[in-house]
């Protein structure tokens, strides 16, 4: 670690999830997935696609390898359908699922290209939603075999696994909003959802660590600071409550400090619990949950700005926070604001202490195509990881334990319910032909990859 470069270790990446690139839906015995189901729903993804086809990568993930060989690649996050492995969520295993997963890995280790297994980034198999999904205490049960069976078959090969990709979007997105799958809109079984997942994680851990000695393990939550836009004393309730919400109730029990009691306060005055508060939560599952990890992996995209809601909008000061002006902001609508992601891994390292992060996510939708030559000039995308890796390298000086960063993503892919219009890769994809074209981004980040230095202007 210098003033301009990286730890010599440090671990660079790119990240994918198995319903985004996959494609081959119903190949080899895959059962359905949530994904599937709210997919092919009317109205519930913006385009009307669904993850049939996506890139292809099942049957093309040979090429896949060789493309983030030939970038210089040293890791690769990818996530495993649980589908492919139990069909219906539980049972006799898919060997051919897995088998899969098995040829994935063979290619990596021969291409020098660490894996990085997640278990689960969010395609619950539709048997197990039809059962209650991860509101039920069940899902959590039938999370362990599934761990069991991955682990058994891979853990020969991989080392680092990563239990779960963002709980706070699978419960809450999944089940309070509704805009992910299983599209349920009930803030009671949110939370249940919460807990399960929550629940499900602290469960593997073990589990990983006896099938696979030497393992390490962890669990990916997506962060980031929620800014109160005033500092009337509403604007400041609300912003608690939302980093509460967003941040506090996912890193407060895995790292052994429980739910945070103004959270279930607010969710019991909010009638999302009832009076006797977290009743779902049994005897060990605090301790269950808060199982040692070996690193945390964090996804960081952007901040948030909190304008109370509890009283009227003329009540309220004038804010003095915004957000940074609208060419700022990625196609998503998501403002770039690189320095939230020193601000969040400086707040995790100095009040939680994880060993370990890295940065599991973290990129940007831009839908820059070719030009006439066919190079695609993603200036942007450029520019976002360059500020973004700067803020990580400062955190690193600062004294954050990050051990590695994943650009997300490889390559463009199906963006759940905004569909194939956000495009987050580092490579471009025809998604008539199939046709992967890396972007000027994938150049930039092969050279910081290679030189493991803090990019310049
Ligand atoms: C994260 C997800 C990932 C991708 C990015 C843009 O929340 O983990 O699958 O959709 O956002």
């Amino acid at each position: 670690m210098t003033d301009s470069g990286f730890p010599d270790d440090f671990v660079w990446g790119v990240a994918t999830s198995s319903y985004q690139i996959e494609g081959a839906a119903q190949a080899d015995g895959r059962g359905e997935s949530i994904w599937d189901r709210f997919a092919n729903t009317p109205g519930k993804v913006i385009d009307g696609s669904n993850g049939d086809v996506a890139c292809d990568h099942y049957h093309r993930f040979a090429e896949d390898v060789a493309l983030m060989k030939s970038l210089g690649v040293r890791a690769y996050r990818f996530s495993i359908a649980w589908p492919r492995v139990l069909p219906q969520g539980r049972g006799a295993v898919n060997h051919k699922g897995l088998d899969f997963y098995s040829r994935l890995v063979d290619a990596l280790l021969e291409a020098g290209i660490q894996p990085f297994a997640t278990l689960y980034h969010w395609d619950l198999p539709q048997a197990l939603e039809d059962e209650g999904g991860w509101s039920s205490r069940s899902t959590a049960e039938a999370f362990v075999p599934y761990v069991e069976a991955v682990v058994d078959r891979l853990g020969d090969r991989v080392g680092d696994w990563i239990t779960h990709n963002e709980p706070w979007c699978a419960s809450m997105l999944g089940y309070e909003r509704g805009i992910h799958a299983p599209g349920v809109v009930d803030k009671a079984r949110a939370i249940a959802a919460s807990h399960h997942l929550l629940l499900s994680h602290g469960w593997a851990m073990p589990v990983i660590r006896a099938k696979c000695p030497g393992a390490r393990a962890g669990i990916t939550l997506n962060l980031g600071p929620m800014l109160p836009a005033s500092d009337s004393a509403a604007d400041h309730d609300a912003a608690r409550h939302a980093d509460g919400h967003f941040n506090r109730w996912f890193l407060d029990p895995v790292f052994g400090r429980g739910y945070p009691d103004d959270m279930v306060r607010d969710y019991v005055a909010r009638g999302c619990l009832p009076a006797g508060g977290m009743t779902m939560v049994e005897a060990g599952d605090l301790e269950a949950i808060a199982a040692r990890t070996d690193f945390l992996g964090v996804n960081y995209y952007n901040r948030t700005i909190i304008r109370s809601e509890a009283i009227p909008e003329h009540e309220n000061e004038a804010p003095v926070r915004t957000l940074g002006p609208e060419q700022d902001w990625t196609e998503m609508g998501w403002e770039v604001y690189p320095p939230g992601l020193h601000q969040t891994l400086m707040r995790v390292h100095l009040h939680y202490g994880p060993r370990k992060m890295y940065v599991t996510e973290n990129g940007c939708s831009y839908s820059t195509g070719p030009d006439a030559t066919g190079r695609i000039a993603d200036t942007r995308r450029v520019a976002f990881f360059r500020d973004h890796l700067r803020a990580a390298h400062r955190a690193i000086a600062d004294g954050a334990p990050l051990a590695g960063y994943f650009a997300w993503s490889l390559m463009d892919n199906y963006e759940w319910e905004r569909g194939y219009g956000q495009r987050f890769g580092i490579v471009h994809v025809d998604y008539e032909t199939q046709a992967r074209t890396p972007k000027d981004s994938a150049a930039f980040l092969a050279k910081v990859f290679a030189q493991n230095a803090v990019p310049q202007d």
